[in-house]
């Protein structure tokens, strides 16, 4: 019982409010616990959860201001929490095997990988891979809780907290672990651009459903405890039919005839969105783009169409003034067919008074390392491959192993990495915010403005990006955010010493 598009209103993420600010520290709590809730009109989807609800809750936080989560893990599997975008310290970044464990689960089970890896599972050689392989030196479990530390001593953006336990990530995000996170500052308020009421968080994200209203995921073990992978017709990634925003399907908003700021999220696990504005008459209004991953450009971008790639953030302002009071903006996805063609829409409500703007200059202080200043070229190739006899996704022609160094960098050393893919292939770095300096041999496409730390390889395609390595050292990861890629191999270490 799908509903009709454009009737279930936009819901808004509820903000975590703190247990406690003292001490100069934001310190919170959050239950990680089974919940259902009405995605469908009339029925009850069962839901791993933030604190009970999809999307978790938002956490608002000032630049520099650090902020402590409890994280409680009372789902029936061990989790991971990762804030994505965030410069965090390696211990608090959510390392996949990291794994905060619920209560009862046997202590040594997971967290380490053998010779078999998930593929194998995939392909009936084994049910239960990572039996007498070598334990991930950096492997740490703690029982029930864990408190995660963010300094956020970095840009202003919109983050997200998501699961990122080793060869799980995906279904564990498909049924729900994922939620926002926006960091702000005053020279950021002090733009001018759309705020309160006018300024919406949009997670997009697309679900299957079965008969009875559960999300559909084809994993191969569907209680994600030991044997991880998806049916082999859904290895280049899962994709679902309903598009859901703020967890709720096709919605409407109602809006003044005025300027909104969008922060858009794509957070599905595969699925990649083109989308437009476009009015009853078939006019497009601008997509002005602000800001990108790791916050503000430099100046604004005016788009007609913007591809989004899984993880990809977008921060953008539409205008509504100009469509006339009763009128309807619908968010379309150009890549979709059918249902999946529709996002969400806006309809105006009324006219109103609008004192925002979108001024020339956004920001100074976005790095601008010139290829000169790189101490390294290094090459990588994102490419399907053989694993243990089976399909994965290889990273420089391997598969994920925690124990193993993949890539080791300097602190403080700015470096380009030449990424290679064979598919779409959406690339993300933990704890480097990077500039994308050629797509194709070519000057960057107008999506791959300001600082990133995610890019959207296309099929065939190299993609230069230029990063700074500093912050911290410790293990972190680059990986695929094609979720299953990333399940399925597509991840690597990356040392920073
Ligand atoms: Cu959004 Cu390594 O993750
Ligand atoms: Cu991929």
């Amino acid at each position: 019982p799908l509903p009709p598009p454009f009737q279930v209103p936009l819901p808004i993420p509820p903000v975590l409010k703190p247990v406690a600010t003292a001490g100069g520290i934001d310190r919170y709590e959050v239950t990680q616990r089974e919940a259902t809730a009405e995605i469908l009109p009339g029925v009850r989807t069962p839901l791993w959860t933030y604190e009970g609800v999809f999307p978790g809750p938002t956490i608002e936080s000032r630049r520099g201001r650090p902020v402590t989560v409890r994280h409680r893990n009372e789902l029936p599997v061990p989790t991971v929490v990762h804030l994505h975008g965030g410069r965090t310290a390696a211990t608090s970044d959510g390392y996949p095997t990291d794994l905060v464990l619920p209560d009862g689960w046997p202590g040594t089970a997971q967290g380490m990988r053998g010779g078999h890896h998930a593929m194998a599972g995939m392909h009936g050689m084994s049910g239960t891979h990572s039996t007498g392989g070598m334990r991930d030196p950096r492997a740490v479990e703690t029982r029930l809780t864990r408190d995660y530390t963010f300094p956020l001593d970095q840009r202003p953006t919109l983050l997200w907290y998501h699961d990122h336990r080793m060869d799980f990530t995906a279904p564990a995000i498909w049924r729900g672990l994922a939620g926002l996170h926006i960091v702000r500052d005053d020279a950021e308020e002090a733009l001018g651009l759309p705020s309160g009421h006018r300024e919406l968080p949009l997670m997009i994200a697309d679900r299957a459903f079965d008969a009875g209203g559960a999300l559909a995921y084809p994993a191969l073990d569907p209680s994600l405890r030991d044997r991880p992978g998806v049916e082999e017709p859904y290895l280049a990634g899962v994709l679902g039919d309903v598009i859901l925003v703020n967890g709720a399907p096709w919605p409407v908003h109602e809006v003044d005839a005025a300027r909104y700021r969008l922060r858009v999220l794509n957070a599905s696990n595969a699925r990649h969105y083109e989308l437009e504005a476009v009015t009853d008459d078939g006019r497009r209004l601008d997509l002005v783009q602000v800001g990108a991953d790791q916050g503000l450009l430099a100046a604004p971008v005016a788009h007609r169409t913007l591809p989004i790639a899984p993880a990809e953030r977008y921060d953008l302002v539409v205008d509504f003034s100009d469509v006339p009071v009763g009128g309807r903006v619908r968010i379309a996805n150009r890549l979709g067919s059918g249902r999946t063609r529709d996002v969400m829409a806006f309809r105006v409500a009324r006219t109103a008074r609008d004192g925002s703007r979108v001024p020339r200059v956004l920001s100074a202080d976005l790095p601008s390392w010139r290829r000169s200043d790189a101490v390294r070229v290094r090459d990588l190739s994102f490419r399907a491959g053989r694993m243990d006899g089976g399909h994965g996704w290889l990273i420089g022609g391997r598969a994920f192993d925690p124990a193993r160094t993949d890539v080791t960098v300097r602190l403080g050393d700015i470096e380009v990495w030449r990424l290679v893919a064979d598919v779409h292939h959406p690339v993300h770095l933990h704890l480097a915010g990077f500039r994308v300096l050629s797509r194709g041999g070519r000057r960057p496409l107008p999506r791959d403005a300001g600082l990133k730390d995610t890019v959207a390889l296309r099929p065939g395609e190299a993609v230069e990006i230029i990063a700074r390595f500093d912050g911290y050292r410790g293990r972190y990861l680059f990986h695929c955010h094609n979720a299953e890629h990333e399940d399925m191999g597509m991840m690597a270490n990356l040392d920073v010493v």
